[in-house]
């Protein structure tokens, strides 16, 4: 893979409320792929941030009885210290209320306004609140949407009408622009009616917490048309030329399948009017679904991440979301299913490596990590493996597979597994120890490749087992682990968890 820029985003969250594991999910995918990326040499952007404007935040600070800036700057830290606390290393994190990113917004309004693709109409229309749009009657009919109250008033609208065969003939012409394939089909079904124009303003009169129109300081701006442009307005659009076009066009923005249409359809013929390059992959996963039936009363149905976090630590938490959730599908978030994935993966595939081979080191060779001495071909499918492994990773996150990448690890470490019970070290020990040698080397070689792969889903636990090796900074490939290293005392790295009882 050659080196590169890559720019990655999340959607930037609501303020209305506390995050739970649906933004978390989102955040640690786009953190692991950067993760991943910066192994692999390129430089990355990775922006997330928070949305402080429309009626959403402005009734949750109501309800609250606070101002709006004061509730968004209450709820802020929530979210930094959530992203803290599961290791999220952004690059920037936005909120829409920095003066960088409004000025930005009023300078975008004034241009797309300039070239009359902003007009004033009287409109009619159902709104949700819980979406911050307005929705078709279909849409209103289907009984998907929360919130709904029929709203007639003096508006704004932007021409995306204009820019829908422009659009359609971009989707088709780039596969890779909305991703996963289904995702992108709906889009192109829903443009098959003719598009509407968008509603980009509110009067203060109704909802105020907002950015002022620059041409009209009667009303603010729609929240959706304030809070798209974080994307450019992160990487400096507008301000910092250089910056912007090291940047942009984004490399992939990650949301949910909850936000498609305003990604797919708004924000695409938003920058057409602005004269500005689209993203090159949009890609909507699915949703965690909680609360199924099934689940027991005792274990409750809310999934906070804090608590997972205090319970079963961070990397757990993680390696769950990121082994979990099929790409492009919805995942349904019990703990039974967490704490099966934690016994199965990480208590007996992975942390047991660990547990055989510095025990057996500590039994046979004093703890001294031994030599590797001759190959024989027993060694070939782990040394294989070890050297097709760094382009099948690449290769499945290159495409956002980051569970295909996760497991194709995790088959890494069920063959060494396997190596250690077919090569029984424990009984070759007895009659040639240099024998015994070549088997835990290789064995702990692979370990060590292993958790240098998994450092970009589990940064804490890995970097423990880099430590016990004394190979902390290493690389993936065959061969680096260094014979006559004392390996540290640890404790298990995993102990099993019992799954509580109905
Ligand atoms: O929509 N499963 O913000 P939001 C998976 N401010 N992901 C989930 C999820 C779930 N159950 N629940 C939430 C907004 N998410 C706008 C975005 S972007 C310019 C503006 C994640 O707070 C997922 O990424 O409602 C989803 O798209 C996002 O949170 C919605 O967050
Ligand atoms: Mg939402």
């Amino acid at each position: 893979m050659a080196q590169k820029n890559f720019y990655l985003t999340t959607p930037i969250y609501y303020v209305n409320d506390e995050p739970h594991i649906g933004h978390a999910y989102t955040t640690i995918l786009a953190d692991v792929i950067s993760r991943f990326h910066r192994a692999n040499g390129d430089e990355v952007f990775f922006l997330t941030g928070l949305d402080e404007h429309g009626q959403k935040v402005q009734q949750a600070a109501e309800k609250r009885g606070r101002q709006p800036q004061e509730h968004c700057d209450l709820l802020a830290p929530r979210f930094i210290q959530l992203w803290e606390k599961l290791e999220i290393k952004y690059d920037d994190f936005i909120r829409t209320t920095q003066e960088r990113h409004t000025r930005i917004v009023q300078q975008v309004l004034q241009d797309v306004y300039d070239k009359d693709d902003i007009y004033m109409a009287e409109y009619e229309g159902w709104y949700s609140v819980s979406e911050e749009r307005f929705i078709t009657d279909t849409e209103k009919d289907s009984g998907e949407f929360r919130d709904i109250k029929k709203i007639q008033e003096k508006n704004y609208f932007f021409k995306m009408s204009k820019y829908q065969d422009r659009l359609i003939e971009h989707i088709q012409s780039n596969p890779e622009f909305i991703q996963p394939e289904h995702r992108k089909n709906e889009i192109l079904g829903f443009l098959r009616q003719p598009l509407n124009d968008l509603c980009i303003s509110r009067p203060k009169s109704r909802m105020s917490w907002g950015i002022d129109l620059p041409f009209d300081d009667e009303y603010v701006t729609y929240v959706w048309f304030d809070a798209l442009l974080n994307y450019v307005s992160g990487p400096g659009y507008g301000s910092d030329e250089a910056k912007f076009n090291k940047w942009w066009p984004a490399d992939v923005h990650l949301i949910g399948k909850d936000i498609l249409t305003t990604h797919c359809v708004y924000w695409p013929t938003m920058l057409f009017s602005m004269g500005v390059e689209l993203p090159k992959t949009i890609f909507a996963h699915g949703w965690w679904l909680t609360g199924d039936t099934k689940m027991s009363k005792s274990l409750g149905n809310v999934v906070n991440p804090l608590d997972l976090i205090d319970e079963y630590g961070v990397d757990p938490v993680r390696y769950y979301l990121m082994s979990e959730m099929v790409l492009g599908q919805d995942a349904n978030f019990t703990m039974e299913s967490f704490i099966k994935r934690f016994n199965s993966d990480l208590a007996n595939d992975f942390g047991n490596l660990l547990n055989r081979v510095s025990g057996l080191i500590g039994k046979y060779f004093d703890g001294v990590i031994p030599e590797l001495g001759e190959l024989t071909p027993s060694e070939q499918p782990v040394v294989e493996k070890i050297n097709a492994l760094e382009s099948q990773v690449a290769e499945s996150i290159n495409q956002l597979k980051v569970q295909e990448a996760v497991d194709q690890i995790l088959q890494l470490v069920r063959l060494v597994n396997k190596y250690m019970e077919e090569q029984a070290p424990w009984r070759v020990a007895k009659e040639d120890l240099s024998a015994a040698g070549r088997i835990l080397y290789t064995a702990t070689e692979a370990l060590r490749v292993v958790a240098v792969h998994l450092t970009a889903v589990m940064p804490d636990k890995t970097r423990t087992v880099l430590e016990v090796l004394g190979a902390l900074g290493t690389g993936s490939q065959w061969g680096q682990l260094t014979s006559g290293t004392k390996l540290k005392e640890h404790d298990a790295l995993f102990p099993r968890l019992e799954l509580p009882a109905e």
